[in-house]
């Protein structure tokens, strides 16, 4: 669908992969709401693009259905879903301080795995009353999954295995959601420049980025934010999980 007009909710909006889509869906005329815990860097982000942020834990089930009864208060019957809310950690299964903390891992799915089917859910509930588009589309949902869960390192047993559970929920979800003629897809990041990574000391991103076959860098979020444009943009894509890479194969470590 064109995005332009349609209601769009991106899940960590305030950072990184998040703001980058939310501002590209921004240019092209969508009406954008931003879901993240971190209010403060959302709001900046909303005032910047003239969307709204809104406070949520995408792994709250209540908290889930408050922000989506706000945003079809003030914006309307969000069409678009773009979910890149995330945590990472780094923890072995067996490691030097000790045997991994459940808690740990638990917290890592509910965010990453539980925080994506909650919204894909929600979204999906008020999608399918939407009339339909021309075509008799109602809704697209991006995931974000990452390249960890196919080639999950050393220390990335929680968070592959939440990325390996967004990737096996694309097709499902978009099988279940075809009746309402709403497309589903999942983009598998490579090691891309957010926050996160810009934190990072320089020589160790310059050497993760040369890990890359082509381009030899890190990815820029906006590159992403064009992925998750175009697979709004183009009906065809659906139930399918595209790597946004750089042909980066993780090692072991
Ligand atoms: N940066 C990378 O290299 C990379 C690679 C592969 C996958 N990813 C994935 O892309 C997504 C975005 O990552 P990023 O690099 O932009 O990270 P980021 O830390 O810059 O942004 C993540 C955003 O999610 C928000 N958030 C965290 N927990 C939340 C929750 N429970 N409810 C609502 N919002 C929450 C944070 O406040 C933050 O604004 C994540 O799912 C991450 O796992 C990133």
């Amino acid at each position: 669908m064109n995005p332009s007009g349609h209601v769009a909710v991106v899940t960590g909006g305030g950072s990184g992969l998040g703001e980058a889509t939310a501002r590209a869906l921004a240019a092209k005329g969508a009406k954008v709401a931003l879901f993240d815990v971190g209010l403060e860097r959302a709001q900046k982000v909303a005032e910047e693009i003239g969307g709204i942020a809104v406070k949520c834990d995408v792994s709250n089930g209540e908290a889930g259905e408050a922000a989506f009864r706000e945003v079809t208060e003030k914006l309307g019957v969000p069409r678009i879903l773009i979910n890149c809310a995330g945590i990472a950690i780094a923890l072995k299964t067996i490691g030097k301080d000790g045997v991994h903390s459940l808690d740990a891992y638990r917290k890592v799915i509910e965010v990453n795995l539980i925080g994506t089917f909650n919204m894909i859910r929600l979204m999906a509930d008020g999608a399918q009353h939407l009339d339909p588009l021309e075509s008799g589309e109602r809704g697209v949902i991006v995931n974000t999954a990452s390249v960890a869960a196919y080639d999950g390192q050393i220390g990335q047993i929680a968070y592959a295995s939440s990325k390996g559970g967004v990737v096996g929920m694309t097709l499902p979800a978009a099988r279940d959601l075809s009746r309402s003629g709403i497309r589903v897809c999942t983009i598998a990041p490579g090691i891309f420049m957010t926050p996160m990574l810009a934190g990072l000391p320089e020589d160790a991103q310059k050497s993760l980025g040369q890990q890359v076959p082509f381009p030899p860098r890190l990815g820029q979020p906006a590159e992403y934010g064009a992925l998750a444009v175009h697979i709004v943009e183009n009906e065809m894509l659906n139930g399918e999980t595209i790597r946004l890479d750089g042909a980066i194969r993780m090692a072991p470590k």
